[in-house]
């Protein structure tokens, strides 16, 4: 049976960071009971032309899903389990902000059937915290991921670094402390200033600088140095783990799976009838609740991908992890082979310098080729 992870969107947040451009909405009055009724509808519908699958994860994302309600969790985790086959193993992890709020329910959502909760601490500093426009603090933050300790057998939390003015010390230390709290994974990224946030303003205007490449390059080199003391390898650009507790959905993205997403601006990649078919949805979560409400679905576009896209796609998301890209695996999907896919003189340089490697089995980026892979990919995909 073909495999499927699941993406479900919770939209809102309580407020909205300057620097995130994700799919999320701040509102007064929060419209539960419509948006958990149409996230319901969305995931029957789905499942009713997908089929028969195993399913091997489900995501909870957003947007801030710790503000949804355990008992409207627990409602999804069940629909899912029952309209799809569920691997017995099955991972559902759930991205909660740490505020000691969302904090008080993780009880409720290990009992949903919640198994991995994935926190958005950003920084052990109150003053970056601050100037992040986090609803939290660093203490705050600690004490939700002992709290998940407590609630969930794995856990993963998030930092934002080369941020204005770090240095290579003060990043080193604040990882240490991350380190030392880490339970079996790790994300860490470095800060973007993304198009049409507050940042992006202000980015504009000089309100402040990023480290520079050589820096962010140093920076970026400490982190995987750092978490490789802790036992936890880099298995892709900015996500640590321990061997083993990799997370599984991501996994799918990069291995270029099937996956559905529903919810309000949720992609998904599915198999159906044989064929690739990206779709996507209406963001905006009340016009979406009314396509979903009218349509049984809130997608506003499906087209087929082809196999040259499919390619493409493969190998940019595939160059990501540290494994790399199953030579066969990567031509029974696309239905193109590899060394068709890129520009083999490129890809020969790229060898030569040390930015990829080029097995029997896998073509990989190496850690250089990965700190660069945004330069590199346009030149390597034909
Ligand atoms: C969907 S978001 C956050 C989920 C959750 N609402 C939260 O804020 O913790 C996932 C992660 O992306 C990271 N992120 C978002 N925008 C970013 C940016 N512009 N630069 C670097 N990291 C960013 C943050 O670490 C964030 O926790
Ligand atoms: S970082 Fe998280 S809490 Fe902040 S706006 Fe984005 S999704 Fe919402």
């Amino acid at each position: 049976m073909e495999s499927l992870a699941l993406y479900i969107h919770w939209p809102f947040c309580l407020s909205k960071c300057p620097y995130c451009d994700f799919n999320s909405h701040v509102r007064e009055k929060i419209p539960r009971d419509r948006i958990v009724a149409a996230l319901r509808t969305e995931l029957a519908f789905e499942a009713a032309r997908i089929g028969a699958r195993k399913l091997t994860s489900i995501f909870f994302g957003g947007g801030t899903p710790s503000l949804m309600a355990p008992e409207d969790v627990a409602a999804l985790i069940a629909d899912a389990k029952r309209l799809f086959t569920p691997a017995t193993d099955i991972e559902v992890t759930l991205e909660a902000n740490p505020t000691s709020v969302e904090a008080g329910r993780f009880a409720g959502y290990a009992a949903a059937g919640v198994n991995r909760v994935s926190i958005g601490v950003q920084s052990f500093d109150d003053e970056v915290l601050k100037f992040l426009g986090r609803e939290h603090s660093a203490d705050q933050a600690r004490a939700a991921i002992e709290l998940a300790r407590e609630n969930f057998l794995r856990l993963s939390f998030d930092l934002i670094y080369a941020r204005p003015g770090q240095t290579e010390q003060n990043w080193r230390a604040e990882l240490a402390t991350a380190l030392d709290l880490a339970a079996d994974h790790l994300s860490l990224y470095q800060l973007t200033i993304e198009p049409g946030t507050k940042f992006a303003t202000l980015y504009a205007r000089g309100a402040f600088a990023l480290p520079d490449e050589d820096l962010a390059a140093r920076l970026y080199d400490a982190t995987a140095e750092a978490a490789a003391e802790y036992g936890m390898h880099a298995y892709e650009i900015s996500n640590y783990a321990r061997p083993g507790r990799e997370s599984r959905h991501n996994l799918a993205y990069w291995r270029y799976q099937d996956y559905a997403g529903i919810g309000p601006g949720a992609h998904g990649r599915l198999t159906l009838g044989g064929q690739l078919y990206a779709t996507s949805r209406h963001r905006a979560p009340e016009a979406w609740a009314g396509l979903v409400e009218t349509n049984g679905t809130g997608i506003t576009a499906e087209t087929p991908v082809n196999a040259e896209d499919r390619a493409r796609e493969a190998l940019l998301m595939g160059l990501r992890l540290a494994e790399g890209i199953d030579v066969s695996v990567f031509q029974q999907r696309t239905g193109v082979p590899l060394l068709d896919a890129v520009d083999q003189s490129v890809m020969r340089d790229c060898v030569d310098e040390g930015y990829l490697t080029i097995g029997p089995t896998h073509l990989a980026a190496t850690a250089e080729g990965r700190k660069r892979l945004d330069a590199l990919l346009p030149v390597l995909a034909k």
